[in-house]
């Protein structure tokens, strides 16, 4: 069984996913929290994307593994725990570019397809129902309006006492999904047999609720 979870920046997707998969006892994937790696080690190795032989080395050489301890995905590189470290905003609004290349997708794209072919998983992302699993049985669009996904943002940098500002954050929203949805290679865009969901004023219980009834009736129509 696969479920593919897509959907803008903000719109819940780790959330929701990492909590589907816990009650469903099946494998989180966060791919996003990939790309943010790759970005984080080229920005630490300096390798600019416009480096051809740079990236490709970067991409060769790279240690990239997601482990979950307590239910939460931790991802490391070279041996290095670098799940806080991906989330910086530095990387955050670099990601879109590095995560445009085609290098970088082939080889994500690789590796997200072989975890999936050994485990039942949740995954998240942009272009999972579109490309990474084409034929996952249930996929989800998960989406909310820009202002609801700015707030989000906003409580959870407020929650870790990172002072942030509402406009800024909506900003780069914006231009995190324009970059997303613009890009040549698998953009971000609702899969045609994908379930949209609208988490506009839904809480976090809610929307896992409608996706554990979803794969239910998923289970249902296949048997
Ligand atoms: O959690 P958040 O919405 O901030 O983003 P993320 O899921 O961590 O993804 C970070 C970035 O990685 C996205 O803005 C995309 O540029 C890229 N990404 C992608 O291209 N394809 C995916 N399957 C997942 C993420
Ligand atoms: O992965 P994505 O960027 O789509 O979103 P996320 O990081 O899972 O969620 C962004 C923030 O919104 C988190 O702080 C969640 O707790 C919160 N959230 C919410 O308030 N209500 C929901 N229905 C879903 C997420």
């Amino acid at each position: 069984m696969k479920i593919a979870i897509d959907g803008p920046a903000g719109a819940g997707k780790s959330t929701v996913a990492q909590r589907v998969a816990k009650r469903l006892g099946m494998l989180y994937v966060d791919t996003g929290a990939m790309y943010r790696a790759a970005t984080l080690t080229a920005l630490t190795r300096g390798c600019s994307i416009e480096d051809e032989q740079c990236l490709r080395d970067l991409l060769d050489t790279i240690d990239l593994t997601l482990e979950i301890h307590d239910g939460m995905q931790r991802v490391y590189v070279d041996g290095e725990d670098v799940t806080e470290a991906i989330r910086s905003l530095e990387v955050t609004r670099r990601v879109s570019t590095v995560a445009a290349h085609p290098l970088v997708r082939e080889k994500l794209v690789d590796m997200q397809r072989r975890i999936a072919s050994r485990k039942n998983v949740v995954m998240d992302g942009r272009d999972i129902g579109t490309s990474v699993l084409p034929d996952a049985e249930l996929k989800v669009f998960l989406t909310a309006s820009i202002e609801e996904r700015a707030r989000r943002r906003l409580q959870e940098l407020e929650q870790k006492g990172v002072k942030a500002e509402y406009g800024e954050l909506l900003r780069d929203i914006e231009e995190r999904d324009r970059k997303d949805s613009e890009r040549e290679i698998a953009p971000l865009k609702q899969a045609k047999d994908a379930v949209l969901v609208d988490t506009t004023g839904c809480s976090i219980d809610e929307v896992v609720d409608r996706i554990v009834c979803l794969h239910r009736e998923k289970i249902g129509e296949r048997t």
